[in-house]
């Protein structure tokens, strides 16, 4: 696949914490388009390569694409403008703010004015109805499930060309996780790469195109998700055996 259709590509990605890594030589892609599940055990290293993507851990080595251009996170509040959408483990919601103050930050900086804006916030509660009655409460006052919606809502306003969500379903009811699922593919749908770090994998075999699964930093198995859902084991052996140990 050539770089320019990858809307995200690291090669050789070394990442750490103090100069010590974590993940090593990892090399990744997502298309426009596709949906790519990052599986793991606990402490693969899924968030620190999301974090490092992101600009929020300083890479060891290796290189980062975004859309085709090389970046070296010299201005990661630039990230957004970039078209980067990152959904943290801890949803990075400002608590005091309302639901509608949050929303407003997640629009990139040239959305920030016009007309646009308020059609495009419009759009996403479109796809987030349960926001709408929430709009001027403060984020903090929202149950797990609402505070998942509005950083996800969040992040697709600046419609990124790079949705990444750590850990989508944690703390929330399958259900809600089930109504999370169409979203994401949606986001695919209209052409931005998605990469989603998903505990429950059967949740993540049902929106993903392309399975990575990583073990101790290393990059272990990459295969379509259509083969992993025609051999269980394949993923099962890769990832479920692994989480054992770790
Ligand atoms: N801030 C930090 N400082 C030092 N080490 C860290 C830090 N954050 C994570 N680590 C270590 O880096 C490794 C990878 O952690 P990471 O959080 O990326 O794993 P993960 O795959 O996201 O795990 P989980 O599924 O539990 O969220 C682990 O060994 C972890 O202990
Ligand atoms: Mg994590």
């Amino acid at each position: 696949m050539s770089r320019a259709t990858n809307v995200l590509e690291t090669r050789g990605l070394r990442a750490g914490y103090r100069g010590i890594a974590v993940v090593h030589d990892l090399d990744l892609t997502v298309a426009a388009g596709e949906v790519v599940a990052l599986l793991g055990a606990n402490g693969a290293g899924k968030t620190t390569t999301m974090a490092t993507i992101a600009g929020l851990v300083p890479k060891l080595g290796g290189e980062i694409w975004l859309d085709g251009r090389a970046i070296n996170h010299r201005r990661p509040h630039k990230m957004v403008s970039r078209g980067l959408g990152y959904v943290a483990e801890d949803r990075g919601l400002f608590s005091q703010l309302t639901v509608g103050e949050n929303l407003r930050l997640g629009l990139a900086r040239g959305q920030r004015r016009g007309g646009s804006r308020r059609a495009r916030i419009d759009e996403v509660l479109g796809v987030f109805p349960a926001l709408e009655p929430l709009l001027g409460r403060p984020a903090g006052q929202l149950s797990g499930g609402e505070q998942q919606m509005l950083a996800i809502a969040r992040a697709m306003l600046a419609e990124p060309k790079v949705l990444m969500i750590d850990e989508m379903s944690l703390g929330l009811a399958p259900l809600i996780v089930q109504s999370l699922l169409p979203v994401v593919r949606s986001a695919a749908d209209r052409g931005a790469g998605v990469l989603l770090v998903e505990q429950h994998v059967p949740m993540a075999l049902e929106v993903a195109d392309r399975v990575i699964a990583i073990s101790r930093g290393r990059r272990e198995l990459e295969v379509s998700a259509a083969e992993v859902r025609a051999n269980r084991e394949l993923i099962e052996d890769a990832y479920l055996g692994r989480s054992h140990q770790d």
